[in-house]
């Protein structure tokens, strides 16, 4: 990777990615696009910035040619809960984001990373370490989106040699760009409103399993595969990764041994109930392990302690 482009940049990863990739790649060599003018206005004090839409294939494709991009991270989505909201539209951006993306790729010679999820995965796969290869039959447009990218992108690389690779992320926790429209939301906003209100009403039931990752870990991800050896590669689109797997009730233990004060209560989105009792309780990234050395560092308590000290500095909170 020597010229990369980073589209949807102005999104939960996309923020943290930029400066990733700029302190392992150089500032000179990372350009952040997003569709936002507001976003890209605040893109523009840490990088490269190019305001414009994914979906306009002309531009796409003019921005890769004036940096000579031989990388593409495609991070366009809308998430799982507001693709329910929306299904039309979030198959219309997810999928058109895409194609246009694999046919930029093909066109100029490009590497493309687009992240799965484990929005990919449906009520009938198993829940308890879902495998790496198993049935894949979501229930929610996001999810429908993802299979389908994932065999897209599949198929561009048996048909054509575009470099795809892909990793199925789970929920990300992270104290920089807030999340938006996700099932696995309540990981982040649990902490401001633990430091903020000290007090936190949950959308998901207190026995909700869901795999998470924290941030740190989710960038190496994404750098780190993208730098694999393509010899070692049996799959590509896309590798289980996960660092954890909890619920809220374990992450109410959490908070309570570090502010005792902190009191959590549920009101449960239904939509949110179902798309996560869909999702896997935990999944086996044993493949990622053994193709391309994937080992992350940060577990729930080291994760949790990290968080709070964070966004305490954040919000000015002692
Ligand atoms: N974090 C995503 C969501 O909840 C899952 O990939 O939609």
């Amino acid at each position: 990777m020597k010229n990369i482009l980073v589209i949807g940049a102005g999104g939960q990863i996309g923020t943290e990615l930029v400066p990733h990739l700029q302190r392992l790649y150089g500032e000179d060599h990372v350009v952040a696009a997003d569709v936002k003018p507001e976003t890209c206005h605040s893109l523009r004090a840490m990088a490269i910035t190019e305001q414009f839409d994914a979906l306009d294939i002309n531009i796409y494709a003019q921005i890769v040619k004036k940096y000579r991009i031989d990388s593409i991270f495609n991070l366009v989505a809308l998430l799982s809960a507001t693709g329910e909201k929306i299904p039309q539209l979030a198959w219309e951006i997810n999928m058109g984001a895409l194609l246009n993306s694999l046919e930029i790729a093909k066109e100029n010679g490009c590497a493309l990373f687009t992240p799965s999820s484990i929005g990919a995965f449906g009520h009938s796969t198993p829940h308890q370490q879902t495998p790496q290869d198993t049935v894949m039959r979501p229930g929610t447009i996001y999810g429908v989106c993802k299979v389908a990218g994932e065999l897209l992108s599949d198929y561009y690389f048996t048909r054509f040699g575009v470099d795809t690779r892909s990793v199925r992320f789970p929920g990300i926790i992270s104290n920089g760009a807030l999340p938006g429209g996700g099932t696995t939301d309540y990981a982040v906003e649990i902490f401001y409103q633990a430091i903020k209100n000290k007090r936190f009403t949950c959308p998901l039931p207190a026995d909700s399993y869901l795999d998470m990752l924290y941030m740190p870990d989710a960038l190496n991800a994404c750098s780190q595969l993208m730098e694999a050896d393509p010899a070692k590669l049996i799959h590509r689109n896309s590798f289980n990764v996960t660092a954890m797997s909890f619920c809220p009730s374990d992450l109410y233990d959490d908070m309570i041994k570090r502010i005792p004060e902190f009191t959590m209560d549920y009101q449960i989105n239904p939509v949110m109930r179902e798309i996560a009792a869909s999702w896997p309780d935990s999944m086996d990234d044993s493949c990622a392990r053994n193709e391309w050395g994937w080992n992350p560092v940060w577990d729930r308590q080291m994760m949790v302690d990290d968080m709070l000290q964070a966004i305490r500095i954040k919000l000015s909170v002692k």
